[in-house]
């Protein structure tokens, strides 16, 4: 296979120099999408430590806000430099099939982290969560919180989504229709503003402002309230997401005693003290640690020429064929399980939260 060939041929080079069993000295691109969420700091962090950890050099960059020019600017760059593998968290899934067909080119093998990239031959591997379990995560907290089972309702939700630019967010949504749209389908769940399609639920480079905009609009074209239509649950595929919406379900006098169901994603720190304090009810924990890992173990195979582990070869189609991925697990994390999950475990300390 040509991309073992050329890194192998990297491996021999550096042979003399690298101690036996250790991965091969390489220069890693990393690309981030944005510095403005927490965990894609976490993310860009934890992967340079543990990469450099393995004896590698690092380009990480980080793409402005979200900008995809940007983006495919620092791509470009990181593919003249010569990186010798690229690990890339898209922006946009489907903005990088030019760029990308220089690292083809070069033969540098692509990795996607955490979100697909669509529509590329040149993406060797993915390296994610299981985001049809986060989604399925959401809505069964959802179900189980309202008893769907055995209640009949009619409770009011509404629901809330990443952009649809984001290939997870399909996967997210997949997972927790799964769960919920039996339930909308036969009148147990309402959602009153009539907006049930995943475009019209989307919240633009997951905006917090965007998302605590569109919740104000629901409130006043609906009518919810606490003294007026009750609003029982809202889906919210991640924690800024999920701060917008309580922010505006705040401010319209909703507080911790009565405060719709509300789901979230990635445990970010105002989210988990949102949850401790009872304005959102879940987030879905994916250990960025865990990630960051799993990807500097397949940057590692990748060097030495070895095979590379991956858990899955079914699901992820990126519009080339089904990208050999990795998954890793969520878990869903509560006012009752925060502790153990999130500061037993060191991934924040006490005073974090
Ligand atoms: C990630 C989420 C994150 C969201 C916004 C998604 O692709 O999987 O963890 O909250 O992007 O950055």
């Amino acid at each position: 296979m040509k991309i073992k060939t050329t890194v192998s041929a990297l491996c021999l080079a550096v042979a003399a120099v690298t101690f036996a069993g250790t991965a091969c000295a390489a220069k890693i691109g990393v690309s981030m999408p944005t510095q403005s969420l927490q965990r894609w700091n976490q993310d860009g962090s934890n992967m340079k430590a543990m990469l450099e950890q393995s004896g590698h050099t690092v380009d990480l960059q980080y793409a402005g806000d979200n900008d995809i020019p940007t983006q495919v600017n620092q791509i470009e760059n990181m593919i003249a430099s010569d990186v010798d593998v690229l690990v890339v968290a898209s922006i946009d899934g489907s903005a990088l099939t030019e760029v990308l067909k220089g690292a083809k080119d070069k033969s540098i093998p692509v990795i996607a982290y955490d979100r697909l990239i669509m529509n590329s031959d040149a993406v060797s591997y993915y390296a994610t969560f299981d985001n049809t379990k986060v989604g399925r995560l959401q809505g069964q907290y959802i179900a189980d919180a309202l008893d769907l089972a055995n209640q009949k309702g009619p409770f009011n939700v509404e629901l809330f989504t990443g952009p649809t630019d984001d290939n997870n967010v399909n996967f997210f949504w997949g997972g927790a229709m799964e769960v919920l749209k039996p339930y909308i389908d036969n009148g147990t769940l309402v959602v009153k503003s009539g907006q049930t399609e995943k475009e019209q639920c989307a919240t633009l480079n997951w905006n917090l402002e965007e998302a605590q905009k569109r919740m104000e609009n629901l409130i006043s074209s609906v009518a919810y309230g606490p003294e007026d239509t009750p609003l029982v649950a809202v889906l919210c595929q991640n924690d800024a997401l999920a701060c917008g919406v309580a922010n505006a379900l705040l401010a319209t006098g909703y507080d911790a005693s009565n405060m719709p169901v509300i789901t979230g994603q990635d445990c970010d720190k105002p989210a988990v003290k949102n949850i401790v304090r009872g304005y959102q009810s879940m987030s879905v924990f994916k250990d960025t640690r865990t990630l960051a890992a799993q990807v500097v173990k397949m940057v590692n195979s990748i060097t030495k020429g070895e095979t590379v582990e991956v858990n899955d070869t079914t699901t992820y189609n990126n519009g080339t064929g089904v990208i050999p991925s990795f998954l890793c697990e969520p878990v869903a994390c509560t006012k009752d399980n925060y502790k153990e999950l999130l500061i037993e475990s060191g991934y924040y300390s006490e005073d974090d939260l």
